[in-house]
């Protein structure tokens, strides 16, 4: 039987939007406990700046737009920020007067906002996006205009503790420098995580005073504010304190970066990595490896670094923004900074690979070599004791044990140039501008000033005298 053409088309109904959300990231305090002449939020960890973490969270979480309060050191926050995202936008609390004031100082900028506005602490580097997702759909389930994050320390120190009512709900927060002695014994904190339905905020905000020992006006007061008023508050007491502990002195700021240090090798190891020490191996957030890759302790990546695949580092190795390819072994003990490795090469151990360093695959650089601003070609060595600076090595070149290229006059630098297939004898120095051409050779301990021809020797030494007898005689003239 034919099938029947039919003219009805199917009805396509619009997608369920998912609903938008607003993160407010606040980082205008001064951060006194730091002791720094810097913002609190701008110092680094595993190589970013603490708010970036929050930011990123919440850029990665899917936040429609991220709003970050800045207060007097807001340009050297908005720099470490960037803009690298046009969801990131700023505004400024004029004086650090509390977390409250800080919210209420974004409310012309979230003019018009409506829904749900998160609210995180800048100082929370540990926050994952993941837990920020699973807090704002918590929170959307409840229904309720206010949730908070709380955690259940054993040490609660200078958080804000939760006051639950005979019910067990949050009935207020109490900061612990306005805290009883009993109070203080709660171990349930406040980790400076909230959402809040953006109707409920503003309005219930500008009735917090100041009238706490540091006289400041609290975010954290909305909630009894709220109470008042019977609106439910709810709380989401997350299972993992670590990650929502936040960094108000130096001792904090170390142990975050422990915890950001150990999770990024976690990472790398569920990717494929060996790290034989993770505890004692320093792997910056962006840093990419590649599987099959060996840490040895000590290894201290930073930067933008990539290490390709089946590469051996360290132990006690630093490499700063630099590209490692694939199958490269840097041994014990080097500094490789704004370099690139190509395929198979072999540095060190105590090898010092300075910016602008370019080795093509299977080079070879070994101890106490320093090289800066040199590109080497295929397959060449230098294996011991030498220093290249400005110059350009061609492929199967043989540096010997101590060159140096002299490329600083005093006043300008001067480039170092060697042809293909070149042999630079041991102790010798090419004192720049000086070209030493295809397949030529250079005799050992010379001082050359002057350009090598191809497939030539070039010696520039003192001749040897030998005088025979000389001790001897010497000898009996002194008798
Ligand atoms: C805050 C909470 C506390 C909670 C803790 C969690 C209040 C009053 N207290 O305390 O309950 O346990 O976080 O870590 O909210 N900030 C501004 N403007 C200001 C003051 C602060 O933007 O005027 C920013 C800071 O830059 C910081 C964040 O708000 O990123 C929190 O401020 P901070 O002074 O660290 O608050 P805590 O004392 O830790
Ligand atoms: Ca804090």
């Amino acid at each position: 039987m034919a099938t029947r053409k039919t003219s009805i088309k199917p009805t396509h109904f619009p997608e369920p939007r998912p609903r938008e959300v607003s993160v407010l990231v606040l980082a205008a305090g001064e951060g006194k406990r730091m002791l720094s002449r810097h913002s609190k939020v701008v110092h680094p960890l595993a190589g970013k700046p603490m708010v970036r973490y929050v930011v990123d969270a919440a850029l990665a979480m899917g936040a429609s737009r991220v709003l970050v309060v800045v207060g007097s050191r807001g340009e050297e926050v908005k720099a470490a920020i960037g803009a690298h995202d046009k969801r990131i936008g700023f505004c400024v609390q004029e004086r650090p007067l509390g977390t409250g004031h800080a919210v209420l100082s974004a409310e012309k900028a979230l003019k018009g906002a409506e829904g749900t506005l998160l609210i995180v602490n800048g100082d929370l580097p540990s926050l994952r996006a993941e837990t920020l997702q699973g807090f704002l759909s918590t929170h959307r389930q409840s229904g309720v205009p206010l949730t908070l994050v709380t955690a259940v320390l054993s040490d609660p120190g200078s958080y804000g503790r939760i006051v639950r009512n005979y019910n067990s709900e949050v009935a207020r927060i109490v900061e612990a420098t306005d805290a009883s002695s009993e109070e203080k014994q709660i171990k349930e904190i406040n980790a400076g995580i909230y959402c809040v339905e953006i109707d409920h905020l503003f309005k219930n905000l500008k009735l917090v005073g100041a009238n706490n020992a540091q006289g400041e006006v609290y975010l954290t007061d909305l909630v009894e504010i709220l109470k008042k008023n019977h609106a439910k508050v709810a709380a989401y007491c997350h299972p993992e304190p670590e990650e929502v502990l936040g960094v108000n002195n130096r001792r904090e700021h170390a142990r975050a970066a422990k915890t950001l240090f150990l999770r990024k090798a976690a990472e790398l190891m569920d990717a494929g990595v060996s790290i034989l020490d993770p505890d004692g191996t320093y792997v910056d957030a962006d840093v990419k490896v590649g599987r099959d890759t060996l840490l040895y302790p000590g290894t201290i990546l930073e930067g933008d670094t990539i290490i390709g695949e089946g590469c051996r580092i360290g132990p006690g190795t630093r490499i700063v923004s630099s590209t490692l390819a694939n199958g490269v072994e840097v041994l014990d003990y080097c500094v490789i900074r704004q370099a690139r490795l190509g395929r198979g090469v072999r540095v060190g151990p105590f090898a010092h690979l300075r910016p602008e360093t370019d080795l093509a695959e299977e080079v070879r650089i070994g101890n106490f070599v320093e090289t800066k601003k040199s590109k080497i070609g295929r397959g060449s060595k230098a294996n011991h004791l030498a220093y290249l600076g400005d110059s350009e090595i061609g492929a199967g070149v043989n540096v010997g044990a101590g060159t140096i290229t002299c490329n600083y006059d005093g006043e300008k630098k001067h480039k170092t140039v060697l042809e293909d297939d070149v042999f630079i004898g041991s102790d010798s120095q090419l004192v720049a501008p000086v070209k030493v051409h295809r397949g030529a050779y250079v005799g050992a301990g010379s001082t050359i000033t002057k350009d090598v021809p191809p497939y030539s020797l070039a010696i520039a030494r003192g001749r040897q005298v030998v005088v025979e007898n000389w001790v001897k005689r010497r000898k009996k003239k002194r008798r």
